[in-house]
């Protein structure tokens, strides 16, 4: 496993209050996956991307990838891990990129702060500007590139130094979503080529439905997981939806089955020789 979180719990603490913005997460991702992360707004997807990017530490639990135990870091490890083995992609088109830098100025960066000397750098800067459609756009400044062709040079930034993880954080929220199916088609061609790992935040049905693995947040926990099966030209066989179970041996009942039945504070359970069911229990009196 290329990603392995464990029973992982992040506290923040805001003046005399706790706000509990994970808590219990349990996540395996394989190498070269690529996946997407659902979820109403405050579920905890940013709180965990943060701390899988190294920009945050977690409270308690596990969290691993790679050789990286995120846990036990030093600062060093930490700023050497941000720098060469996660790339990020932030919602914020100008969080990405420098403004007085052209694409590949911007793309060559890292690189440069890595010790890559200049003809490789230029080299692979291109070729990650091909790779994500912005051949055209080299020696173009973010202000004149749109929203699309920003969010993916930022991607192509974010790759610079072949990492093997990359988080996207909404990379699709500011822009049409003809440009959101551009930035996912870039998100996918780096996902093939390289074998990247790739985690994306979204709220676009459309870019939750090209992938083969969704993980719905739900108040701090994974709560719901969906798995695709594809053939080889990309259609769909087969979509299972699954409620996630996690070590301590909870799982979330969606919403809309709590609503429906009416559903309070205490459940009872019943085991049968294949399932359990949950029964409200005011309506067994
Ligand atoms: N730096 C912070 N300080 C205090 N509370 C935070 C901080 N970051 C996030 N939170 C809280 O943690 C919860 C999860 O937030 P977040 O991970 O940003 O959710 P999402 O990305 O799913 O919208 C929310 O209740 C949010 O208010
Ligand atoms: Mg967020």
């Amino acid at each position: 496993m290329f990603i392995e979180c464990d029973n992982l719990v992040k506290i923040y603490k805001v003046a005399d209050l706790e706000v509990v913005a994970l808590q219990g997460v349990d996540l395996l991702v394989e190498a070269g996956e690529m996946m997407a992360l659902v979820g109403p707004s405050g579920s905890g997807k940013s709180t965990l991307m943060n701390i899988l990017g190294g920009l945050d530490t977690p409270s308690a639990g596990r969290v691993r990838v790679g050789d990286h135990n995120l846990l036990d870091m030093s600062r060093r490890d930490q700023v050497l891990y941000r720098r060469r083995q996660v790339g990020f992609v932030w919602q914020q088109t100008a969080r990405n990129l420098l403004p007085y830098l052209t694409a590949q100025e911007n793309v060559e960066l890292p690189m440069a702060l890595n010790g890559v000397k200049a003809r490789e750098r230029a080299q692979r800067a291109r070729a990650l500007l091909d790779q994500v459609g912005l051949n055209h756009r080299y020696d173009h400044r973010p202000d004149r590139m749109s929203g699309g062709e920003q969010q993916r040079a930022a991607i192509a930034v974010a790759m610079a130094n072949r990492p093997g993880l990359l988080l996207a954080d909404e990379p699709t929220g500011e822009v049409d979503s003809a440009s959101a199916a551009a930035i996912f088609d870039s998100l996918r061609t780096l996902n093939r080529e390289y074998g990247v790992t790739i985690i994306v935040v979204t709220h676009d049905y459309n870019v939750a439905s090209r992938v083969d693995r969704v993980i719905g947040m739900r108040d701090g926990r994974a709560s719901t997981e969906i798995l695709r099966k594809r053939d080889a030209a990309g259609v769909t066989l087969s979509e299972d939806e699954f409620a996630i179970l996690d070590k301590a041996g909870r799982v979330q009942l969606p919403q809309a089955y709590i609503d429906s039945l009416d559903m309070k504070d205490r459940v009872r359970l019943h085991l049968n020789r294949d399932h359990v069911a949950v029964y409200n229990v005011e309506k067994e009196k």
